[in-house]
């Protein structure tokens, strides 16, 4: 199963992806986790140690990779390169392993406008074509906040797109634009789940506002899951309450039907 978790800025989408990975990974599920922030902070969320983190490189700054698989220098715009470079390899060795959750930093590509034509656009471009074809049991992308990202590469593959909100008009419009460009390039299958929510009322309002999209659950709001990351443990092992929404998530993902 492949999944991608999008939403506004700060609602929750690296905590939701740590949350339903390590749940996965504990039902003794092959996970892959890719972390496709710019500014990547799964590792943290995922409790990697410093050790293994250190080990870590986002894909799209490794220049003599890209260089080697390409046929030209990263931050060149023009000449000659290989658009679909050799990366069936790279999950393997360019990935840390912690708890059974698989991480992988894609890292950024300065898109300058109308789609990156460099190599290491290239290079990531078809890194997520093959990672979303691979046949890894579970897929868990963290995605970077907004919408202008999503395109074909990115999302065309996913068994469905998990939309994260708070209970804020801004996030539900985010979630419903999102929905529109998710519409445009064919993908249905959507999820919404709610986090930080603090009561009924804000429980309600979630379910009357959303933008007509199935809801997979809700967290509650927590003040622990700051204190989590302030001692640098996953909110897995110190946030009962999100735990046991994110276990509920996966029941109901596991009996959802992803026929493409
Ligand atoms: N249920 C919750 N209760 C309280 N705080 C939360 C909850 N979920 C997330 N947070 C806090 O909200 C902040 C943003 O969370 P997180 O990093 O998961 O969001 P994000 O959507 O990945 O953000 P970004 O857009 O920056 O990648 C963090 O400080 C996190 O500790
Ligand atoms: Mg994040």
């Amino acid at each position: 199963m492949k999944f991608a978790v999008s939403g506004k800025g700060g609602v929750g989408k690296t905590t939701l992806t740590a949350l339903l990975a390590q749940v996965y990974a504990d039902l003794g599920k092959e996970v892959l986790a890719v972390d496709a922030d710019p500014s990547p902070c799964l590792a943290g969320a995922l409790g990697f140690p410093l050790e293994l983190r250190r080990q870590l490189h986002p894909i799209a700054e490794m220049d003599e990779l890209i260089e080697e698989r390409t046929g030209a220098k990263p931050g060149m715009v023009g000449g000659f390169f290989t658009l679909n470079p050799r990366v069936d390899d790279i999950p393997e060795r360019f990935s840390i392993t912690h708890r059974n959750v698989r991480l992988l930093e894609m890292g950024s590509v300065d898109m300058g406008g109308s789609g990156c034509i460099c190599p290491e656009g290239a290079m990531l471009k078809t890194l997520f074509t093959h990672l979303l074809f691979r046949k890894d049991e579970v897929l868990m992308l963290d995605m970077y906040a907004g919408v202008e990202h999503l395109g074909r590469a990115t999302v065309d593959f996913v068994d469905a797109m998990i939309i994260v909100v708070e209970p804020t008009r801004r996030s539900l419009g985010t979630a419903g634009q999102i929905k529109k460009l998710a519409m445009d390039i064919g993908l249905s299958r959507l999820l919404l789940v709610g986090n930080k929510v603090r009561n009924l009322e804000e429980k309600a309002f979630l379910e009357q506002e959303s933008p007509d999209i199935p809801i997979l659950g809700f967290m509650p709001a927590d003040l622990s899951v700051q204190e989590a990351d302030r001692m640098g443990i996953p909110v897995y092992d110190h946030v009962p309450d999100l735990k046991s929404a994110a276990q509920e998530m996966v029941g109901k993902l596991n009996k959802m039907d992803f026929e493409r």
